[in-house]
This record gives C-alpha cells, sequence and structure tokens, in this order.
C-alpha cells in the first residue's frame, strides 16, 4: 500500500504523565484513508492531527455505521515500542465491518497503516509506570444520502493518544451495580461487533449507575435478564471455589483480545477455565455461600480491574474483603510484564515496531 506522509509544521507540547488520565490528549498526526464502491481503498496518508469535515446528510450521523478498535503502543523498559497481538484487533475490526456493511481491509494493509502511524507518532509513547500510547482505529460509512442502504463510501481513521489509566482507581477494587432494566446487546444484534452505537446506548444506565457511587454496570442477557454477559465497556471473569468462570462468546458479547490472553495465561498456570453461561442466581448463591473468591473486568483500556462490591437490587456484596485477589494480580502482573516488556513473551504476542 502506498501511504503518502505530511509532517506537522507545528508540533505540540507532550503533556506531563501525571496528567493523562484516558484519551484526552492527542498526538500530532492522523493515519486516514477513503473507499468507494467499485475502487476499493485509495488516498492512504499520514497528515497532521485535523478535524473531520462530513456533509450534513453523511451516513455516519444519521444512521451510525461506525466501528472501532482500541489497542495500546506500549514503550519497552529498553526504549523500543511494541504493539500486543494487532492482528487480532484488525480481524476483529473485519468482522465487526461485515456485522455494519462496512468494506473489509485486506489484513496485510491494515497492518501496514498501523505499523507506519505508530512509527510516525512513537515519540508520543510514554514511558512512566502503567502509561501508553492507546491507538483507536475506526471506520463510518460516509454516503452523502439519506437512504437506508450499506454504503458505498467510506472512511478509515486511526487516532492515538497518551494515556495513564482508565478508571481512577487504577488497579484497585471498583464498585459494580448489576444492570437489571438495561441490556447491552441480543444475539443476532451488535453485541459481538465493536460499533460505537453499542456505547451511545449503554450510557444511560452507566450514568444511572455512577449517580449512586458506582463505577459501572454488570449486564445481563437481553432476553431473560438471567445470564452475565459483560461488566461496563470489558468482559468479566470470576473465581469461584478455585474455578475460574465467564460467559461463553454465544453472540452478544464482545470477544475480547485481553479476554482470551487472560483464558491462555490462566490455563498456562494450570487453572480450571470453564466458558460458560452463568446465571445471576448461581453468583448470588456463591456470593452468599462464600465462595465467591475474586471477579475482575478485563479488556484493553483497563488490562484487569478488580470488582470490590456488587450490587444487586439495592442488596451489596464485597469480594475478596474490597481488596485486588491473588488471580487478578497475576494476571495483571503476568499480562503487563509481557505488554511492557518485562517478562518474557513466550505466547509470541508482542509486536516490535522499531
Ligand atoms: N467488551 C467491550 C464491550 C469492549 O468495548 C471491550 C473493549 O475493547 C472489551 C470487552 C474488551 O476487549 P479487548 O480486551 O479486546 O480490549
Ligand atoms: C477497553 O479497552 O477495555 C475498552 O472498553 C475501551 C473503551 C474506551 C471503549
Amino acid at each position: 500500500m502506498n501511504i503518502t506522509i505530511k509532517l506537522t509544521n507545528s508540533p505540540k507540547v507532550k503533556p506531563d504523565t501525571s496528567v493523562l488520565g484516558f484519551g484526552k490528549y492527542f498526538t500530532d498526526h492522523m493515519f486516514i484513508m477513503d473507499y468507494t464502491e467499485g475502487e476499493g481503498w485509495k488516498n492512504a496518508r499520514i497528515v497532521p492531527f485535523e478535524n473531520i469535515s462530513l456533509h450534513p446528510a453523511s451516513t455516519v450521523l444519521h444512521y451510525g455505521s461506525e466501528i472501532f478498535e482500541g489497542l495500546k503502543a506500549y514503550r519497552r523498559t529498553d526504549g523500543k515500542v511494541q504493539l500486543f497481538r494487532p492482528i487480532e484487533n484488525i480481524r476483529r475490526m473485519n468482522r465487526s465491518a461485515e456485522r455494519m456493511c462496512l468494506p473489509q481491509i485486506p489484513e496485510d494493509d491494515a497492518l501496514e497503516a498501523l505499523t507506519k502511524f505508530v512509527e510516525t507518532e512513537k515519540d508520543w509513547t510514554p514511558s512512566a509506570p502503567g502509561t501508553s500510547l492507546y491507538l483507536r482505529p475506526f471506520m463510518y460509512g460516509n454516503d452523502e444520502s439519506l437512504g437506508v442502504h450499506s454504503v458505498k463510501n467510506a472512511t478509515y481513521v486511526i487516532i492515538a493518544s497518551p494515556v495513564g489509566s482508565y478508571y481512577k482507581e487504577g488497579i484497585n477494587p471498583v464498585s459494580i451495580m448489576i444492570e437489571s432494566e438495561d441490556v447491552r446487546a441480543v444475539r443476532g444484534g451488535t453485541g459481538e461487533a465493536k460499533c460505537g452505537g453499542n456505547y451511545a446506548a449503554s450510557n444511560r444506565a452507566g450514568k444511572r449507575a455512577e449517580d449512586k457511587g458506582y463505577s459501572q454496570v454488570l449486564w445481563l442477557d437481553g432476553v431473560e435478564r438471567k445470564y452475565i454477559e459483560e461488566v461496563g465497556a470489558m468482559n468479566v471473569m470470576f473465581k469461584i471455589d478455585g474455578v475460574i468462570v465467564t460467559p461463553a462468546l454465544l453472540g452478544s458479547i464482545l470477544p475480547g483480545i485481553t479476554r482470551k490472553s487472560c483464558i491462555e495465561v490462566l490455563k498456562n498456570k494450570g487453572f480450571k477455565v470453564e466458558e460458560r453461561k452463568l446465571s445471576i442466581e448461581e453468583l448470588e448463591q456463591a456470593l452468599k455461600a462464600g465462595n465467591l473468591e475474586e471477579a475482575w473486568g478485563c479488556g484493553t483500556a483497563a488490562v484487569v480491574s478488580p470488582i470490590g462490591e456488587l450490587n444487586y437490587k439495592g442488596e451489596k456484596f464485597i469480594i475478596n474483603d474490597g481488596k485486588i485477589g491473588d488471580v487478578t494480580q497475576y494476571l495483571y502482573d503476568t499480562l503487563t510484564g509481557i505488554q511492557w516488556g518485562k517478562i518474557e513473551d513466550k505466547y509470541g504476542w508482542t509486536y516490535p515496531i522499531d
């Protein structure tokens, strides 16, 4: 793929790592390319970071034809920069594109675009502990017409943001409200796809939880409100009586790359990992019997996030005395160790940029 590069004449001052938070600052450049049916992808370019101009009838503004990805570039202790399983994000993006009738990007081209972009922006990868350069590829339908159809024109963009921790709590346990009204997704819907609409529809429950002092919600399935699905915008795992249980991917759950990595790391450590349906009754019984030993969310942004308190219909349950558990800590240490190049990557998950 031919990628033209136009560098900025006015580089920004990089923010101090103490103020980063999540997704508030953006680097100097962006990758962008255009798609037209019959012509394919064209005009691949890295240009100075700028606003995007859209026709007021653009499909994305009316019908939500949008998908995105999220992955990070990590500054290793030896100063080099690396990605974590980028091909998994590229494959998931193409699956999301298929679901939303957006165009696919050949894997080699998507990887080349990502690599060239990270090479251009690599000085923005912070080195303070726990910080990284969050990469946000996204694609939107861009027909200039109000008819409801699969799109003929699309745009693909990658932007980058130096980040610290996602939750203000960092690796400290968060409190979670079990949501029994709104649902995030249903089988046959778009839960498996990383499309913007899923997140817009989740905000009402998220806000209700935040207003009551909780960090996020635990989602139940959309048909019976009975089976556990995800926590906020993360996959969820539990340690019940020594066994790791995580909801099976049955069509409404986003197949997380951190989830997949946690399962491999845990199996490799000798844990029994069950991917299956887990009902709220079973969880409640385990909580009451004292068998729910640990609970955590997992995703790129937060890596793992221990759950210290669950609220179900007004009843509060404390997990592991509100402290991070051994398995959660082990996963955090192992995944971040591989990502930041502090421990050997025996899985072949890291992808060096320079
Ligand atoms: N579930 C949802 C709804 C998400 O948005 C994410 C974040 O990407 C995840 C789970 C975790 O996925 P990953 O581990 O690939 O970041
Ligand atoms: C994650 O990386 O775990 C996320 O859910 C990203 C979020 C900002 C959408």
